[in-house]
């Protein structure tokens, strides 16, 4: 069986990055195409993001999270601790974050490194969301081979009847982490594959921003 994609092409045209017109501090450039993703409405889940760890086996793995938080120290997102991306991060912190934006022909890839939140803010954020994901994240021991779908069926249904009328709590192998970025690169589209790329890296408390050839 075969394929061939080589007359997949698009010239990119939407946009520009120029230095003049960036900040120092790339989470504010981040702050900004976020709001102008979100803005377009051409994106169902903007802040679904590719993080990827390097695993026991040695081999990198990358899979879709959901951003849930940022600020100017990181990105935030919730999972699974004793998950493969949990046990990865414990040996090795060092992750790499990405967004693809296709409607604005846009990429971003952050080099960072992953820490558990605080558990109060762990806490604060698992009592937001709806029963049934708070049960779904307790009942899935996320990453472990289960036998058939009815085994998750099944403990959910028992746990629906535990947890009638009483509170779910965080199960404390779940929560947030925190990637706190030492490098940014923005990559926007440019005609004749002469994209603009511009890198943030942490140099001390000071961000160095360079150029880089498409
Ligand atoms: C759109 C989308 C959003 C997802 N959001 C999360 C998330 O926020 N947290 C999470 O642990 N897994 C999320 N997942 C599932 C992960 O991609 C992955 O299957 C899971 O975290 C297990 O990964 P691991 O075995 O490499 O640890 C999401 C998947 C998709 C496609």
């Amino acid at each position: 069986m075969q394929k061939d994609l080589g007359n997949y092409r698009k010239s990119y045209e939407k946009s520009a990055l120029m230095e003049e017109a960036i900040s120092d501090n790339p989470m504010e450039l981040f702050q900004k195409w976020f709001y102008e993703v979100e803005a377009s409405e051409g994106i169902d889940e903007p802040n679904a993001m590719t993080v990827s760890t390097i695993g026991l086996d040695g081999f990198p793995k990358n899979r879709v999270v959901l951003l849930k938080k940022y600020t100017y120290e990181g990105f935030i997102f919730y999972s699974n601790y004793a998950s493969e991306k949990g046990k990865a991060i414990v040996k090795n912190p060092n992750v790499c974050i990405s967004f693809f934006w296709p409607n604005l022909e846009r990429q971003i890839i952050i080099k960072g490194k992953a820490e558990r939140i605080a558990e109060n803010l762990s806490d604060g954020y698992f009592e937001s969301r709806p029963d049934g994901s708070k049960l779904g994240a307790i009942v899935s021991e996320q990453s472990s081979v289960i036998s058939s779908r009815a085994v998750l069926e099944e403990k959910l249904a028992a746990l629906e009847k535990a947890y009638e009328g009483k509170e779910i709590e965080r199960p404390e192998w779940w929560g947030g982490y925190i990637v706190k970025p030492v490098s940014m690169e923005f990559w926007q589209g440019r005609a004749n594959r002469l994209h603009d790329r511009i890198r943030y890296s942490l140099e001390d408390i000071d961000w160095k921003i360079e150029r880089l050839a498409p």
